[in-house]
């Protein structure tokens, strides 16, 4: 990811973590940050900051992955996570990376979402705490 990332001149701001525990199959997690990192640097724009922050919101944990760049319209935030689902098909991927995230998140008992406006897209998932 850091070599994507490199390639367009982006950083990954990754904050200072407090021990974060989740009860999970944590190969699956990191498939779930890899996809959501993987799709901010792809949409992102040149020489901008990719920052993910923590939050703790009672008993679960808030991770966002934020980047800064091209923008989902908002008429096309319901089909995102759809199997297949690309807004410029483009030939590049296959539209699988946020359908698997949402899948795998849900099967660990959390929620994914995304919000996309000013130059940004979050993507926010929700898991459960211990
Ligand atoms: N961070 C983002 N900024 C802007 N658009 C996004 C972002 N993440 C996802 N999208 C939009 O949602 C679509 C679906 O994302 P998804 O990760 O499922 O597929 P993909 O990245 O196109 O392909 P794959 O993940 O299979 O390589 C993308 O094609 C893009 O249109
Ligand atoms: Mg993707």
């Amino acid at each position: 990811m850091q070599v994507k990332a490199e390639r367009k001149m982006c950083k990954i701001n990754v904050p200072r973590l407090k021990r974060m525990m989740v009860v999970g199959d944590c190969h699956r997690l990191q498939q779930v940050f890899v996809n959501l990192l993987d799709n901010a640097i792809k949409f992102a724009d040149l020489d901008t900051a990719i920052n993910i922050r923590v939050e703790e919101a009672g008993s679960h944990f808030k991770i966002h992955v934020e980047d800064t760049g091209e923008v989902v319209d908002k008429k096309y935030l319901p089909y995102l996570m759809d199997s297949f689902y690309q807004v410029h098909p483009s030939g590049k991927g296959s539209g699988l990376g946020l359908a698997i995230a949402k899948k795998l998140i849900e099967l660990h008992g959390g929620r994914l979402t995304i919000t996309s406006q000013d130059h940004k897209t979050v993507a926010t998932i929700v898991l459960p705490k211990i």
